[in-house]
Parts: C-alpha cells; sequence; structure tokens
C-alpha cells in the first residue's frame, strides 16, 4: 500500500511547511488531504487506487504518470466528468466520484438535430 512520506521526518526539528487538512469526499466516503496537494495524491495518500474503470473491458484504473499525460486518473469533480485528478488541487469540500465505463452520449431526440448538425440550403 502507499503511504504518504512524512515530512516531519524529513524536515529537522519535525516542522512542517505544508498548509492545512482539507477534506473531501472520494465516492461518499470522508476523506482528508494536505493543501498542495493534488486530488490524485490526495487519493492515493488515502488509499485509493482505483479511480475509475475502463470504457471497453471495465477493468479497474488508476493515476500512472501524475503529469497530465496518460489520462488514467480521470474522475468527477464537483459534478465535472472526466477531470484529470493529478492537475487538479485539492480544495475544501470537493466532491470527487469514480467514474466507469465511457463517456456518456445522449442521442438526440426524433426530429431535432445534432448539435453541430446545421441547416442544408
Ligand atoms: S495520472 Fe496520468 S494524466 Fe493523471
Amino acid at each position: 500500500m502507499l503511504t504518504r512520506i512524512r515530512s516531519e521526518a524529513r524536515e529537522p526539528g519535525g516542522g512542517s511547511e505544508a498548509g492545512g487538512t482539507l477534506r473531501f469526499t472520494f465516492d461518499g466516503r470522508e476523506m482528508t488531504g494536505r493543501a498542495g496537494d493534488s486530488v490524485a495524491a490526495a487519493l492515493l495518500a488515502g488509499g485509493v487506487l482505483r479511480f475509475r474503470d475502463s470504457a471497453v473491458a471495465g477493468a479497474p484504473r488508476g493515476p500512472f504518470c501524475l503529469m497530465g499525460v496518460c489520462f488514467e486518473c480521470l474522475v468527477e469533480i464537483d459534478g465535472q466528468g472526466n477531470c484529470q485528478a493529478c492537475m487538479v488541487p485539492l480544495a475544501e469540500g470537493m466532491t470527487v466520484r469514480s467514474q466507469s465505463g465511457g463517456p456518456q452520449v445522449v442521442a438526440p431526440a426524433a426530429g431535432r438535430r445534432a448539435p453541430g448538425q446545421g441547416e442544408t440550403t
């Protein structure tokens, strides 16, 4: 299991230059992170390894690169889907949810045009 490197162990005198503790939820579970953490860092420090399921096979996925390249860390943050957890700073009161499957595609109702379909002349 991943564990957070404690700054007290690295800094003489046990001081911490990190900010305060921030509360957030992940799939309804109350969690805490540190100011300055990314959402991904806070989730990993809290023991969360599954951030989403793959769209086709439903395989569990979690952060890989932690620098915004692989898109394996996609989560829903405060109702906004497909957020890269490794690129979003943690904020007090965030509601984070895991994602399952592919993006939702809503078919236009019968007789209506899909977005982007203009008039044909
Ligand atoms: S972990 Fe790779 S983009 Fe977030």
